[in-house]
């Protein structure tokens, strides 16, 4: 089934508002592309109302999410995207059949973190710039606001983690007082929120976490923390660290990809050169820290041999942001550079890790690394599957996405 549409015909396919460099292998990941589209569509019936977490281990099967988990917008995505190429009902209806899913976390609260931008960009953000449904727009507004409250002066951020009543005091503190690199993708959901509102303030605030994580998240060679703490008092910055990635000094693969990819997003979106620049920056730290196959280790600084694991999500979420931030520059070098690395970190995941073949396998690639030290590596990972996608999509040449 070939269900890729032809680029000259402007109705099916949305064109280029901005120069983007040709791929270099336009054939294999258009092929790529139909194959996780009709993958895609042979898992609605196997997963229902169940949204995908991590594969079970040493299976390429899915466990599934409970009522409140980061990634359950991750599937949802990858159907609004196949939704969004193909016109097809099949994945609109599977989409919303899950909008019970998201409405019910709104009415949670005590289970919002900065990772309301993952579940409401994927889930009613998607919906509506598809559909332009009312309600959808409405739940996007919402979330939004949500996010936005969470801001707490004088920390010059959006608050990320939650403090809970098992916590320890000090750790409870600890919490609010920090900052997380995973949390940038989230600022796509107020950047859209104030376009869509008029209402400055949403993009105010994203600004303001937006250059805390790029001042106080990157160090000089354009390496970066995962995390950094700051006196919830003074709002000062105090250390960084690395929680997910090998050590405090070094450089967790997927925590720099977030980063990549919604700078360069928050480029396209805002105009604002300093993102595109920080983006740049960082895509060429990791240029010549690549393995053969294009493929990251789950840290960018792993000493020789030490849990050698690849994270492909981390390469899924860096090539989609390098093929943004290709976009982003005009006709020049700039754009082809950044290209053709996007393109080595795609074509290494079609060859080595594309396991839709399968019939077997519930996901897209396999070898995600979720948190090699916590015991989770080697996995398929929901958030890999829909970048990979994402990556496919923007490397023939699609522009709109629902961040
Ligand atoms: N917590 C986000 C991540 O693992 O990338």
């Amino acid at each position: 089934m070939t269900i890729i549409q032809d680029t000259d015909d402007a109705t099916e396919y949305v064109l280029l508002d901005l120069y983007q460099p040709p791929t270099a292998h336009r054939a294999e990941f258009t092929t790529a592309l139909d194959n996780v589209i009709n993958k895609v569509a042979t898992l609605i019936p196997q997963f229902g109302l169940r949204n995908p977490r991590i594969s079970r281990p040493d299976t390429l099967l899915y466990e599934f999410c409970t009522a409140d988990e980061w990634v359950a917008s991750f599937w949802c995505g990858q159907l609004w995207l196949a939704h969004s190429i193909t016109g097809q009902e099949q994945f609109k209806n599977s989409a919303t059949m899950r909008n019970p899913y998201f409405k019910n976390i709104l009415e949670h609260p005590e289970w919002h973190d900065h990772d309301l931008g993952f579940l409401f960009s994927l889930s009613s953000v998607a919906q509506y710039k598809l559909t332009g449904d009312p309600t959808a727009r409405a739940t996007s507004i919402r979330a939004a606001e949500l996010l936005a409250a969470r801001w707490r002066q004088p920390l010059p951020f959006v608050m990320c983690w939650n403090p809970m009543k098992r916590d320890e005091p000090e750790f409870a503190q600890r919490k609010v007082g920090t900052l997380n690199i995973d949390s940038v993708q989230g600022m796509a959901l107020l950047l859209w929120a104030a376009e869509e509102t008029g209402q400055s303030s949403f993009a105010d605030i994203a600004h303001m976490h937006l250059d805390s994580c790029r001042t106080q998240l990157l160090r000089d060679d354009f390496s970066s923390y995962h995390c950094r703490e700051f006196d919830t008092k003074t709002g000062l910055p105090l250390e960084g660290y690395t929680h997910q990635g090998y050590s405090d000094e070094s450089c967790w693969s997927r925590g720099h990809s977030w980063m990549i990819h919604g700078f360069a997003q928050s480029y396209l979106t805002t105009r604002d050169q300093i993102y595109r620049e920080t983006s740049a920056k960082m895509a060429d730290y990791i240029a010549d820290k690549l393995p053969e196959d294009g493929v990251p280790y789950w840290d960018y600084n792993l000493p020789d041999g030490y849990k050698p694991y690849r994270d492909t999500s981390a390469a899924a979420v860096t090539a989609a942001g390098l093929y943004a931030l290709a976009q982003g520059f005009g006709p020049g070098t700039e754009s082809e550079k950044y290209t053709a690395l996007a393109d080595k970190m795609l074509l290494g995941l079609v060859k080595h890790y594309d396991i839709t073949a399968n019939p077997g396998s519930q996901g897209l690639i396999d070898q995600g690394a979720a948190f090699v030290e916590a015991g989770r590596a080697n996995n398929m990972l929901p958030y890999g599957d829909y970048y990979y996608m994402e990556a496919l999509m923007r490397s023939v040449g699609h522009t709109e996405f629902f961040w």
